[in-house]
């Protein structure tokens, strides 16, 4: 018996626990061990029922990912799950941690299923581009019907114990030791003389308007994805043929989804997310200090969000702001964001005052004497933050960590304001802070290997994608977008219109056009970032002009209804601004050129080939790690389709030469700001990808 599927024989029971951490997916050894498990119980004629159980953390948290895309060997997933279905001895499975994709379709291939009250299940496939192979998608609505189904299945959200067992997924929930739990179960089941009971015998009701309704709102809602509307489609299929026919209908759609890009690109980012987490130098058992309670000073847009980010998983966390009315409008922000999600529906009302109760504004800094981390985000000015700095020196205990969310200051500086800048790092959250996944951890020249663990641990606590990145200005994700928005003002001065430019950029899959997200931001914003990196221009590094006209008319975005968009009466929904295409032709007039047309695929050219060769001199000054975390920065931080795997996995699947020729081409048309990255020239001239870094 392989070692990963062990079986005990518990009288006329036998029980068979599968054990192959850290999640139990079912790779290659589990799949043949769970078949000759069973076999072996068929064949015992003193064997009367099956307990399946799992050691470790979890259930079978899937199939094993790093799988796909290898030639397929057998026993296939959906040859087991049909082998225990069809089995003639009753089996009961126990469900704790997370039962996911093929998990789940293992346990709705059991006759019975029970869970802890703790656990999760769900059919999470189609978050990394596929559906679910092994009968997920005709079991599940024979089991919870159509509407259901396709919401667990389209989504790919987990539902709780108590929720799986009202729709019928589950049959009971149970408590203490799992093996006991099964035998238990599967005991009486025989006393009452219960055989097998299998989902793919029971009908499912149809319902042709529902699935309509439901493949028109993916396409409407998830613009550019594959795979959902597979899952729809294999759901439909379910409606109208017999098992056995909707079971290869689910195979060839899963196939498609297999061969598709996007699996690939999704594939990559779940591993990017899980990479991100280790960091080269600092062994996996660096001590971590415990934050038990936190302060934030500040209570402006970030402030009041991060603080929500840490009331949100129950931390406690104190508010400082200058004086009682700056404290009172901070609080008052924090209940108005809190309400809306009240109003909406993702929050109870008393979940919120749980919430609200453990954010404590204060005034005085003797308050923070015993806080175990706090996070500075008043205004982004380095003598203000002076300030800051040397009175959290002075009050705060020892193996306090000072945590600064500068977005673009240096923070070497920073952590010299104090005597311990080894306490010192970087928590760069992006607006909404509550909201947004991306949490860039800036390690300072000093910032000691403990605080950096410590770090990345409360990101994952605080339920962020925490990447590790260096110190420069704009840290990795807005020194790329920096190049990026660069360009998008360019080719406003070439002759595209704003609405052009946003527009070539959201049908790539980006969430929002780069010229809305900086009226959103704020124009003065831009300037002064502009302003500041002026003196460090190189030469030829000419910049576009477009933005000083608009911030000497006063336009600076949707706060004074006016920027590349108009906004009039408060409006949000962007318009024309008539006065931009006057100072667009002046701007070009400065530049000598005259504008004319500009196709959408070159705006995405220029666009995402500035982040390219940007991210390429960023790994080679070592300011991220890896190729895949410039990746996940943009994927959480930034819009990036998700489906293309991030500007760097995107840059790949083109082939690097192809970039690399496009950008010397545009370093011949566009000057100084094209010079190709030297990275990119040795990887091209090397035959290798940003994946071989
Ligand atoms: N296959 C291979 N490796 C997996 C895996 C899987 N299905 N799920 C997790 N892992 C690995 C991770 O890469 C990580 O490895 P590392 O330690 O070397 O970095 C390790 O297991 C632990 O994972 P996490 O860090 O994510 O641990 P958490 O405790 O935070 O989360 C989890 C656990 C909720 C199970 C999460 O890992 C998860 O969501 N996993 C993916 C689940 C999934 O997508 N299942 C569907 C697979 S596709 C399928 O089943 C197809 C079928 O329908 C035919
Ligand atoms: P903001 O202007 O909205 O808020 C700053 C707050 O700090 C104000 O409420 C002010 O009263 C308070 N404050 C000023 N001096 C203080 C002091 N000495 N002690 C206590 N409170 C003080 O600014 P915002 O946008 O929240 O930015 C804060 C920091 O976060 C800046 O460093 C900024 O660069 C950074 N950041 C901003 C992002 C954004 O999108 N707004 C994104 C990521 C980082």
């Amino acid at each position: 018996m392989s070692e990963v599927v062990q079986v005990e024989r518990h009288g006329d029971v036998a029980l068979i626990k599968v054990d192959n951490p850290p999640v139990n997916a079912l790779g290659l050894a589990v799949r043949a061990g769970l078949l000759r498990a069973l076999r072996e119980a068929e064949a015992d004629a003193a064997v009367r029922a099956v307990v399946l159980v799992c050691a470790g953390r979890t259930f079978m948290a899937g199939a094993d990912i790093k799988e796909f895309g290898k030639p397929p060997r057998a026993p296939s997933l959906p040859e087991v799950v049909e082998a225990i279905e069809a089995s003639a001895k009753p089996s009961v499975t126990v469900i704790h941690g997370t039962a996911l994709g093929g998990g789940l379709e293992v346990a709705l291939a059991c006759h019975y299923r029970i869970a802890r009250a703790d656990a999760q299940v769900g059919l999470p496939e189609v978050k990394i581009g596929l559906l679910p192979g092994a009968g997920g998608t005709q079991r599940l609505p024979r089991l919870v019907g159509v509407g259901r189904a396709l919401d667990m299945i389209v989504s790919g959200n987990p539902v709780k114990a108590p929720q799986a067992l009202e729709y019928g997924i589950l049959d009971a929930i149970v408590e203490g030791d799992l093996a006991e739990a099964g035998l238990a179960y599967a005991r009486r089941l025989l006393d009452e003389g219960r055989g097998p009971r299998r989902t793919g015998e029971r009908q499912v009701e149809g319902d042709a308007a529902l699935i309509a309704a439901r493949h028109a709102e993916v396409q409407k809602r998830m613009p550019g994805l594959f795979s959902p509307l597979h899952c729809v489609a294999a759901v439909e299929a379910a409606t109208r043929l017999p098992l056995a026919e909707g079971l290869k209908r689910e195979r060839e759609l899963f196939q498609e989804c297999l061969a598709s890009p996007q699996r690939a690109a999704l594939i990559h980012a779940f591993f990017a997310e899980r990479e991100a987490a280790k960091i080269a130098g600092l062994p996996a058992d660096t001590p971590v200090r415990e934050v038990r309670t936190a302060a934030v000073i500040g209570g402006g847009t970030m402030g009041v969000g991060i603080a929500l980010c840490f009331a949100n998983v129950g931390i406690p966390v104190k508010l400082l702001e200058v004086d009682d009315a700056a404290l009172d409008r901070a609080l008052q922000r924090a209940r108005a964001t809190c309400q809306a999600s009240v109003e909406r529906g993702s929050l109870t009302a008393e979940a919120m005052e749980k919430r609200l109760g453990l954010i404590q504004g204060v005034l005085d800094y003797a308050a923070l004497a015993e806080v175990d981390l706090v996070i500075e985000a008043v205004f982004e000015s380095l003598d203000v933050k002076r300030q800051v700095f040397e009175r959290l020196d002075a009050v705060c205990k020892p193996g306090a960590i000072l945590a600064s969310n500068t977005s673009s200051l240096d923070l070497d500086a920073i952590a010299a304001f104090t005597r311990r800048p080894q306490d010192v790092v970087g928590l760069h959250f992006f607006s909404p802070a509550n909201v947004m996944r991306l949490l860039e951890v800036v390690r300072g020249r000093e910032t000691s290997a403990e605080v950096l663990a410590s770090a990345m641990q409360l990101g994952k606590r605080l339920k962020k994608v925490a990447v590790a990145v260096g110190v420069c200005d704009g840290f990795v994700g807005n020194r790329m977008i920096f190049q990026y928005g660069r360009q998008a003002e360019f080719l406003l001065e070439e002759g595209a219109s704003p609405a052009q430019v946003d527009s070539a950029l959201r049908d790539f899959g980006m969430a929002m056009g780069p010229l809305a997200v900086r009226d959103l931001s704020g124009l003065d914003i831009s300037h002064a970032i502009r302003e500041r990196q002026r003196p460090g221009l190189k030469p030829g590094q000419t910049l576009p002009t477009v933005l000083d006209h608009l911030y000497a008319a006063g336009m600076l975005g949707q706060k004074s209804g006016a920027g590349f968009y108009l906004y009039p009466q408060g409006s949000r929904t962007p318009q024309d601004n008539p006065a931009l295409p006057a100072m667009l032709e002046q701007a070009a007039a400065a530049r000598g050129i005259a504008r004319q047309p500009v196709s959408a695929e070159h705006i995405v050219e220029r666009c995402i080939f500035a982040l390219v060769n940007e991210a390429a001199r960023i790994l080679d000054e070592g300011i991220a790690q890896r190729a895949s975390d410039i990746d996940l920065i943009f994927l959480n931080g930034y819009g990036f389709p998700a489906w293309r795997g991030g500007p760097l996995f995107h840059a790949d699947s083109l082939g690097l030469d192809q970039v690399l020729q496009r950008i010397r081409e545009f370093h011949q048309r566009f000057g100084a700001w094209w010079e190709p990255a030297p990275l990119l020239e040795r990887l091209v001239a090397e035959g290798r990808r940003f994946a071989d870094l």
